[in-house]
């Protein structure tokens, strides 16, 4: 298990605990992976949209354990900046460039939090009219409240900021291969 080092005092933030491991990280994405490779077939053109940046590592292991020939492409939305809670104003700054038209159409999240972001998202995509279009997220945070709910779960994540494995703050600590609490 890493340690919390020096790379976890970035910006002045210190960071609590590690939450997932990457063992723990690379186990739960393969089972996701086999799960959707079950769930589709190759004449289904899977598509995978992953939203930027958040889940740029967390899509990148995906696609590799997914058994299925299959797309990617990403949506960018827009982020909390400096915030650790959502302002509820969901702009799309990047809009995929593939077309949804009759595809199995799989939205990757890196962490659903008050579900705003899905709930403004979703509907925007459905117009498009994919065949099937379904959510994955690697972290839930179970907030009770607005949003469609994802077929796809990787952790039921305690109610705490969290940042690594894609998950940043202000921009801060990406790159880390765990995820930890802020
Ligand atoms: P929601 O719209 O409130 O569900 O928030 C979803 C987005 O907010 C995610 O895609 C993340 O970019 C960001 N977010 C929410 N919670 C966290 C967190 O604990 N750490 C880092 N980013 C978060
Ligand atoms: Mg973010």
């Amino acid at each position: 298990m890493p340690t919390l080092t020096e790379d976890t005092q970035l910006g002045g933030q210190q960071l609590q605990r590690v939450v997932y491991t990457p063992e723990e990280i690379e186990v739960r994405v393969r089972a996701l992976g086999e799960d959707i490779s079950r769930s589709f077939t190759a004449s289904d053109r899977l598509l995978l949209i992953a939203f930027l940046k958040g889940s740029f590592l967390f899509v990148a292991d995906l696609v590799r354990v997914i058994d299925l020939p299959l797309q990617v492409d990403f949506l960018v939305a827009s982020s909390y900046g400096r915030d650790k809670v959502s302002s509820g104003d969901v702009r799309l700054l990047y809009d995929p460039a593939a077309s949804l038209k009759d595809r199995a159409v799989v939205l990757v999240e890196d962490i659903v939090d008050s579900g705003t972001t899905l709930q403004r998202l979703v509907p925007r995509l459905e117009a498009r009219g994919p065949a099937s279009l379904d959510v994955c997220t690697l972290l839930h945070k179970r907030i009770a409240g607005a949003g469609p709910e994802p077929r796809w779960v990787g952790f039921d994540a305690p109610n705490e900021f969290l940042v690594g494995y894609g998950l940043d703050y202000a921009e801060d600590f990406r790159h880390l291969p765990y995820i930890a609490s802020l």
